[in-house]
């Protein structure tokens, strides 16, 4: 079977140079778990911080060996869980970018394949949605009369976002993202009341244009400079989400990220840090509220997607250089 691997260790931006496909035997099912199909591989922004070894979940992965980290949609091919059956259809965060893999039975989510088409178990209804329904129902609890500001808005965390703190009660939704074509999804598919192109000059003008009440919650996806500029838009006793500096997953070396806490101070927020992982053992809790969204159209399924895994190095990097539009999935095989 085939595997994608790292050539070799990096320091650098990766770029689908980087990536080797190898053929490896058939994994051994664990004492307690499944051999998974592999079917819809999902590509983020936090794999390029683990290929460096900066990543607080993952270890970086051996050159020429190991599979490269990824959240996977599969089917049991083989299964030693006393629950869990040939044929069923599972999600894990410990897949790879890899045709068949081996994973452990605390790792595995069973999903319901008739809720909601299978790939969104990547996306809206995967990690980046989970993050995206933690921030605003759990640590900013949005609800009527909010607005809500988020930045890398085409993306499927800043998507849910918007979407959730729409359905949630917001009165105002306001995206950043760059580029029009990325606004217009924005505005056109997620339904956002508005979204600014950082990309374009005079943006600053335009964003407070586009919050001429401020705003009450921001979600922080891309860099302490952006969050600042949010608090900037802020009224008294805002809530910030910090869920992600992505302008910084790249540079060589950590950066410090400085905010005014002056700012913070002045304007009584409250700024909460977002881990996904706190969430875990309540994603079943968030399908349940979710599919019925998507069933009636409130909750968008937008992806930029590319058939087989050989595809994985081109799309990674176009999602490394920021060019993805909606949530980067690769189809490793048919349903
Ligand atoms: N805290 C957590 O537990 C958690 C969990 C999941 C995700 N996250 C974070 O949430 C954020 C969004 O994730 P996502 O999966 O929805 O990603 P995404 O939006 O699909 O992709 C990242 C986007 O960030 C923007 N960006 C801004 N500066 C960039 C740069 N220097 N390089 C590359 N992209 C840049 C780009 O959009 P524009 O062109 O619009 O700028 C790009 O499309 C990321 O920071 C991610 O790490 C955090």
């Amino acid at each position: 079977m085939k595997l994608v691997t790292l050539k070799s260790a990096i320091d650098h931006k990766p770029c689908a140079n980087d990536f080797a496909v190898i053929e490896v035997p058939m994994p051994q099912c664990p004492s307690n778990g499944v051999v998974v199909r592999v079917v819809h591989l999902s590509l983020d922004p936090y794999v390029g911080s683990t290929l460096r070894d900066r990543h607080m979940g993952h270890n970086a992965p051996t050159p020429m060996k190991d599979p490269i980290t990824g959240g996977i949609v599969g089917q049991v091919v083989q299964s030693t869980m006393p629950d869990v059956g040939e044929g069923d259809w599972v999600h894990s965060m410990e897949g790879g970018w890899l045709e068949y893999a081996a994973i452990d039975a605390q790792h595995i989510r069973k999903i319901d394949p008739s809720i909601a088409p299978l790939s969104a178990h990547a996306g809206v209804l995967g990690m980046p949605g989970l993050t995206g329904w933690a921030g605003i129902t759990q640590l900013a609890n949005v609800g009527d009369g909010d607005t809500v500001l988020v930045d890398a808005a085409a993306g499927p965390v800043g998507g849910t976002v918007g979407q959730i703190a729409r359905i949630k009660g917001a009165k105002r939704v306001v995206g950043i993202a760059g580029g029009p074509e990325k606004c217009a999804l924005v505005e056109n598919e997620y339904g956002f009341d508005k979204c600014v192109d950082y990309k374009k000059d005079g943006w600053r003008d335009d964003l407070g244009e586009a919050l001429p009440e401020g705003l009450s919650v921001f979600f922080e996806n891309v860099s302490a400079e952006m969050a600042m500029i949010a608090l900037g838009h802020a009224n008294l006793y805002a809530r910030g989400v910090l869920c992600g500096l992505v302008d910084a997953y790249q540079t060589k070396t950590q950066s410090q990220h400085a905010m005014n806490i002056g700012m913070v101070i002045g304007k009584r927020a409250k700024l909460h840090g977002l881990v996904v992982y706190d969430f875990y053992e309540r994603w079943n809790e968030y399908i349940a509220e979710a599919a019925p969204w998507i069933r009636e159209g409130k909750l968008k399924i937008v992806e930029d997607r590319m058939d087989g895994l050989e595809n994985a190095p081109i799309l990674f990097e176009r999602l490394m250089n920021g060019q993805n539009k909606g949530k980067a999935v690769i189809t490793v095989a048919a349903e």
